[in-house]
């Protein structure tokens, strides 16, 4: 017996992989997707051979619409599917002004547009079966918009109110969400953005293995955002209220006295 199936994105290295190896520990069998099939087939081949489960490779370019279109039936026909994990995606290097407009639109398709149809089409799913769950891997930079590429940032600011938005309508569907946000992970992304990653301080970057293991502990507990640096969790409350405080005063018949437009 296995705990049903996991579909990850972005499972070919990094943070998706990882995250293959600890699910097929926790007994689920696996679907992993992404573009590169020699090194899906390897993972398939090492992790079910380790874990006895069963490891189907989707290969697939996400950022291409029939590919696309493919994993998205593959979350509508297999009724084995309990899990969703989105990890696919890809970073920045340097600034938005000296980057090229074409580059930056992929990267928003592949972390935004991607990951809202996959994330829309499995909450759809899981909800009509009433059980299932879906993580969704942001950043930590969705919470600092004035530390980093402003595109990328904003990429995991859409997950991240994503996430906590769709909370609200899972919830009583019996269907969990977690929107897991990474401080700087040791993986393949900064060589693919052309970034050095020795030129990051090292005290703030964490292996994958402990990140994923921290993202999935947090799952247990039932955490809606975990931040697995994080270590005094009253930081992430107190925002969280600010934020709740604000709710009653954002939307309202008149402008605010300050504007001085003689409503008040
Ligand atoms: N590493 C960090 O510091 C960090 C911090 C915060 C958040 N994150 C987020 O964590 C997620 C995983 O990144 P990572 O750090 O693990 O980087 P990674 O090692 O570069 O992994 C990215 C994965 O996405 C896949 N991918 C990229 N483009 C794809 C496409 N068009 N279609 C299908 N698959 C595609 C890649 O596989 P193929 O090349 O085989 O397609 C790879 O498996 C990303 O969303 C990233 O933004 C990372």
């Amino acid at each position: 017996m296995t705990r049903g199936t996991a579909l990850i994105t972005g499972a070919s290295s990094g943070i998706g992989a990882v995250y293959a190896e600890k699910l097929a520990g926790r007994g689920f069998d696996l679907v992993i997707v992404a573009r590169d099939f020699d090194r899906l087939s390897a993972i398939s081949k090492r992790v079910s051979r380790d874990y006895g489960v069963a490891v189907t490779p989707l290969p697939a370019d996400l950022s291409n619409s029939t590919d696309l279109k493919k994993v998205l039936a593959k979350l509508g026909d297999d009724m084995t599917l309990r899990l969703l994990v989105n990890c696919a995606g890809m970073g920045p290097n340097g600034t938005v002004l000296a980057s090229d407009v074409e580059g930056l639109s992929e990267m928003v398709h592949l972390n935004v547009d991607v990951l809202h149809a996959l994330t829309v089409t499995a909450a759809k799913v899981f909800a009509s079966r009433g059980e299932g769950a879906i993580i969704n891997i942001a950043s930590v930079v969705a919470l600092m918009p004035e530390r980093f590429n402003p595109t990328y940032v904003a990429s995991k600011a859409f997950v991240l109110a994503l996430t906590e938005a769709l909370e609200v309508e899972l919830k009583p569907k019996g269907v969990r969400i977690q929107a897991v946000l990474p401080g700087f992970t040791r993986t393949e992304i900064f060589d693919r953005a052309g970034i050095d990653i020795k030129m990051i301080p090292q005290e703030m970057m964490m292996d994958a293995s402990e990140m994923v293991d921290a993202a999935l502990a947090g799952f247990d507990l039932g955490e809606i955002v975990t931040i697995p640096s994080l270590a005094d969790l009253s930081l992430w409350q107190n925002f969280s209220q600010a934020r709740g405080e604000l709710a009653p005063h954002l939307s309202l018949k008149h402008a605010a006295g300050r504007y001085a437009i003689g409503a008040n």
